[in-house]
């Protein structure tokens, strides 16, 4: 409940590097995530160094291409900002991890009902996975960012990735350079509701 209270997102990091030891027990606490059927659907790709930063060159200049084309996401154009403020801190992270869903396709391709809930199901799964980490790294003193704006660089990223797959979001990992308050939460009066 403690680390649950405590995290927040991190935006700022500080360059200092983070262990293998220490994304190895990361790693470790997302594989103790309950998976829908079992499944397990994740794979985490860790990007550092000269690696990480072709990665995010490559989202770079796809994030460039979706401003003047706003040819994969038509009618989100409006978050396109928020994307390349999401780009300038993935850059101050030390660690990027991309968190692939295994048996995932491309949200671009079409699917069917029975395909979609398998989807949903496996994305689920997939989150509680990912907050696995966020919270084993607040206990570790890390800060960590949650992020889907990689959606507007979807193809080129997943290009140069090169894995089987759906990408399905990415954590960037480091040391806070910031101690942000909490943010808005809604009242239970909002979200509960008992029957
Ligand atoms: C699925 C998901 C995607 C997110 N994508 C981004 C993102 O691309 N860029 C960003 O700055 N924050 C992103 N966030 C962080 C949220 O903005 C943040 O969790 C929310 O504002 C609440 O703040 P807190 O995490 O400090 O409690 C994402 C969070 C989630 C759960």
């Amino acid at each position: 409940m403690n680390s649950i209270e405590t995290r927040r997102s991190i935006r700022k990091y500080k360059p200092d590097e983070v262990s293998r030891e220490v994304i190895e027990q990361l790693i470790s606490a997302a594989r103790l995530a309950p998976s829908a059927k079992n499944r397990q659907p994740w794979k985490f790709i860790v990007y550092t160094g000269a690696q990480k930063d072709s990665l995010l060159d490559v989202m770079e200049k796809s994030l460039q291409k979706e401003q003047t084309t706003h040819s994969l996401l038509p009618q989100s154009q409006s978050g396109l900002p928020d994307a390349f403020n999401t780009l300038k801190i993935m850059r101050t992270a030390p660690v990027i991890i991309i968190v692939m869903n295994t048996g995932g396709i491309s949200p671009f391709e079409q699917i069917d009902s029975d395909s979609r809930i398998t989807e949903i199901c496996d994305t689920l799964s997939i989150g509680a996975a990912v907050q696995n980490i966020l919270l084993r790294a607040e206990e570790l003193s890390l800060g960590t960012l949650w992020i889907a704006n990689t959606c507007y660089a979807y193809n080129d990223l997943t290009d140069f990735i090169g894995e089987k797959g759906q990408l399905a979001c990415v954590i960037a990992i480091g040391y806070p350079d910031e101690a942000p308050a909490q943010r808005p939460r809604k009242p239970l009066s909002e979200i509960l509701e008992y029957r």
